[in-house]
């Protein structure tokens, strides 16, 4: 499929399908089990309806957001997605180079397959940096010493990945580490010879993780160095004292990722965040979990007015984007719409699913009788009925993260 002929998300997202072997597209693609909270992020932006109004001069547009004092120019950046460097050798260098031009933020992924250094020189005041905590936490003060070192002033620390998984596709495909391919994913990849030509030109095997390398034993191999992440990550140990720990280390925007409950919220506002996105991760981890759009209300009343909130998961349309506003988010994010255009295409299919989106939060503006982002609200939306309910109140002997370790 030619890029000219790629009119929606949904578009890369086939291209995206056509160009990758199974294993590498499953991986992206997939959620966690059923995958019902894959589909449930869709479908809650569905509930909603947009209510227009006219006779409203609309004929000048604005779509420009101010967050953390940086005016950007939609009000939509780039989440983190590691390993991006399987799908597309340099993905998060393109990522970032999208995310410059654009004017819009990138958070790489500590999982990324470029250094920090690498993203930085290329899109200087676009980069944010995100973060699993560590088991070793001297490990994780030395890594957030270096981010900063490089000019990051946005710190993303991810809370909703406390165990790996159990993602199905990737179990069926056999995605594991080290990656080792059954013969018939050795046949699948020889029938997509573009993904192929790419993948052993970069040297085949596991792509290296540079940001983790430093702290791998000296001449590490990419194996290796995966090895020594997946020996800090995921800490299962995790507690709130983490995000202390982080809020009194980080001296810029320190964003907390991933919350879904409306009191891990409060709970994160009164350690003093400067933002929390509400995301279950793009449907990746819990798959009974609420999709953001359904208890961003919830969590909106709960911090009050001033907080930061931001939002991904399920978004593939400008129109989701702006019911995420509507209902109290800042700012949203963009996983899976960049990275099926990174695969497809590299660095013009990640510049065309932005501009896809943009182009479409501009015109449901229009048609929404707005010329800007403050113009819109509550106001401007419809639902059916009532919105989800937390049933009952958390019993205080159940209270998460009470049990708090140095
Ligand atoms: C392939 C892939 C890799 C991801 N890797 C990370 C990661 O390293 N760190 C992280 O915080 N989130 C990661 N995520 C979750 C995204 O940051 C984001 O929450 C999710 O993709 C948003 O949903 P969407 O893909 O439907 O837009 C990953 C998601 C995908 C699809």
């Amino acid at each position: 499929m030619k890029i000219d002929k790629i009119v929606t998300i949904d578009d890369l997202r086939e291209a995206a399908r056509r160009r990758l072997p199974r294993i590498a597209f499953d991986f992206i693609d997939g959620g966690v089990e059923a995958e019902h909270c894959l589909t449930r992020n869709r479908e809650a932006f569905l509930e909603y309806r947009l209510l227009p109004r006219y006779f409203a001069d609309v004929s000048k547009r604005s779509q420009k957001t101010t967050i953390f004092g940086k005016t950007y120019d939609s009000p939509f950046g780039i989440c983190p997605t590691g390993l991006a460097g399987l799908w597309r050798t340099g993905a998060d260098d393109m990522l970032a180079e999208a995310a410059a031009a654009a004017n819009i933020p990138f958070a790489q992924s500590c999982a990324s397959n470029s250094s920090v250094e690498s993203v930085v020189a290329r899109a200087p005041n676009n980069m944010w940096f995100q973060l699993y905590s560590t088991r070793d936490r001297e490990l994780g003060r030395r890594l957030v010493g270096h981010v900063e070192s490089v000019g990051i002033e946005t710190l993303v620390l991810t809370a909703d990945v406390p165990i790996a998984p159990k993602r199905e596709r990737n179990m069926r495909n056999g995605f594991t580490r080290p990656l080792r391919f059954k013969m018939s994913t050795i046949i699948d990849g020889l029938s997509r010879p573009g993904w192929l030509a790419g993948y052993l030109q970069a040297g085949g095997g596991t792509p290296m993780m540079p940001n983790w390398q430093r702290y791998a034993k000296e001449g590490a191999t990419p194996d290796e160095v995966a090895d020594f992440f997946a020996g800090q990550t995921p800490a299962s140990e995790q507690t709130w004292a983490d995000l202390e720990h982080y809020r009194k280390l980080w001296p810029g925007n320190l964003v907390i990722k991933g919350l879904l409950h409306p009191e891990d919220a409060v709970r994160a506002n009164n350690i003093g965040v400067d933002g929390i996105i509400v995301s279950n991760h793009g449907g990746r981890q819990l798959d009974m979990a609420p999709s953001p759009i359904e208890v961003l209300p919830l969590i909106r009343a709960a911090v009050g007015e001033k907080q930061v909130l931001m939002l991904d998961s399920g978004i593939r349309r400008g129109s989701d984007i702006l019911i995420a506003l509507c209902l109290g988010a800042q700012f949203c994010f963009i996983g899976r719409s960049t990275l099926y255009g990174i695969a497809a295409y590299g660095l013009p299919g990640a510049q065309k699913a932005i501009s896809i989106l943009r182009n479409e939060i501009d015109l449901n503006l229009a048609q929404m009788g707005r010329t800007s982002l403050a113009e819109i609200g509550p106001h401007c939306l419809m639902h059916r009925g009532s919105q989800f309910q937390i049933m009952a109140p958390e019993p205080a002997s159940t209270r998460t993260g009470s049990a708090i370790h140095a």
